[in-house]
């Protein structure tokens, strides 16, 4: 009964891991750094999780002859040290790659309040077009989004896209992100800024010509 029980809470747990909201279903190279990243994460946290899980069942019971410079020296400093090291590399290596570059890339203002988010982008005639809760991108290239505040701090996020990007008051952040296909994506704020902080929800339009346009109702793909 309770085997079945673990089995279905980890279906759950897993089913919670899928969707349009999950930095496990990466729809971007840069998006698939940061699965890749953690899967990473995870594996190497699972091995140290391992070692503390036999440290405690050695622990319990009678007592019994064990090799003490193995388990401090080998496990407790080498074993440990090789993963954290490992992983602190992995992480600048694979943040390092995921920064935004001066390669000219598509820019796209991103500007939150209490509560919502308003977008501007280029038009087709070059006059800039504002949208509400709705980011216009294009798809298959590289997007720098160009994120600030006018009130407290909240955070752009785009789990299948990119990372999260603070957006603070005063200042411009510039988060790059990518599609692989034309489609919509979903997106959040993702740090607490008030009683509408939920509501902060907002959509990606990724198209496949660029600068789009809206005027066609946005039904261009
Ligand atoms: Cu804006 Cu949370």
């Amino acid at each position: 009964m309770r085997k079945r029980c673990i089995i279905v809470a980890a279906a759950l747990l897993l089913t919670g891991c899928d969707g349009n909201l999950s930095t496990l279903t990466p729809a971007g190279p840069v998006a698939s750094e940061i699965a890749l990243l953690w899967w990473i994460m995870l594996a190497g946290s699972g091995a140290i999780t391992i070692l503390m899980i036999v440290l405690v069942s050695l622990s319990l019971g009678r007592p019994r002859a064990t090799s003490v410079r193995f388990w401090t020296h080998g496990m407790g400093l080498a074993f440990s040290m090789v993963i954290l090291t490992s992983l602190l590399a992995v992480g600048l290596w694979i943040g390092e790659r995921i920064l935004p570059r001066d390669d000219g890339a598509v820019a796209v203002q991103a500007h939150a309040w209490q509560w919502g988010w308003t977008f501007t982008h280029e038009g087709p005639d070059g006059v800039p077009v504002e949208t509400d809760d709705m980011i216009h991108i294009p798809a298959v290239e590289p997007v720098d989004v160009l994120i600030t505040s006018e009130d407290v701090i909240h955070a752009f996020w785009v789990p299948q896209l990119a990372g999260k990007m603070d957006a603070i008051p005063g200042r411009t952040n510039r988060a790059r992100l990518q599609a692989d296909e034309p489609g919509q994506y979903e997106g959040l704020c993702a740090e607490f800024c008030g009683i509408g902080h939920a509501r902060m929800r907002f959509s990606v339009q990724a198209h496949a010509t660029w600068p789009p346009d809206l005027t066609s109702d946005g039904a261009e793909e």
